[in-house]
């Protein structure tokens, strides 16, 4: 079982990733490129996610830095880079920490649940999405690091991404 196999996630990113092809199969490929009237229809739906992702806004991402190198490094990688073989589980049947860097799954995920999965730990965000006994290796930051702290430090994790992910996570956010 992966975690980023969440249902209502994998509905989400599906979406997305459909608005994306639906997009870039828009995008000026050819030499005239498209004209706006085709684009404005897609412009419009993706603006109705484009402020959705207002708690990774104005944050302090040097806090958030210094944060990452002192709690999540040591199992995610000093660059963000994960630990290796990280899709594989282990002999204990627990994942390896995968990157945080555009090369791992983090930015699949909305706010919401990078956020409860770094509080609760992975056990304890499965298991209030439904999914019991899942054994993780992600532990639960609640009471060690400020939820203010985890926003902070999950902004600055975002910032490390290409724009295109950047845009990809934003999308993956229902409105609120
Ligand atoms: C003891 C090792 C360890 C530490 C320390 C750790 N993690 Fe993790 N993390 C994991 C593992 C292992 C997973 C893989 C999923 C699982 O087994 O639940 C994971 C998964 C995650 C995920 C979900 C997967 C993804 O990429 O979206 C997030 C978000 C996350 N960690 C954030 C953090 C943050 C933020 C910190 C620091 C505050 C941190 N982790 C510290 C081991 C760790």
């Amino acid at each position: 079982m992966r975690i980023d196999c969440s249902r209502s996630v994998e509905r989400r990113a599906s979406f997305g990733l459909r608005l994306r092809r639906a997009t870039q199969s828009l995008l000026p490929v050819t030499d005239g490129g498209p004209s706006m009237k085709w684009l404005s229809p897609i412009l419009l739906v993706s603006a109705t996610f484009a402020s959705a992702n207002h708690e990774l806004d104005n944050r302090n991402l040097v806090s958030g830095q210094t944060l990452y190198t002192n709690n999540c490094a040591s199992c995610h990688g000093a660059k963000l880079e994960g630990q290796p073989n990280w899709r594989s589980s282990n002999t204990d049947g627990v994942l390896p920490a995968p990157p945080h860097d555009a090369t791992g799954h983090t930015w699949h995920h909305d706010n919401g649940l990078l956020f409860e999965y770094t509080k609760l730990g992975g056990k304890g965000a499965l298991a209030a999405r439904g999914i019991a006994n899942f054994n993780s290796g992600m532990p639960a930051f609640d009471g060690v690091i400020s939820d203010e702290d985890i926003w902070d430090i999950l902004a600055f994790i975002r910032s490390t991404w290409p724009k295109r992910q950047q845009q990809f996570q934003k999308s993956v956010n229902p409105p609120h």
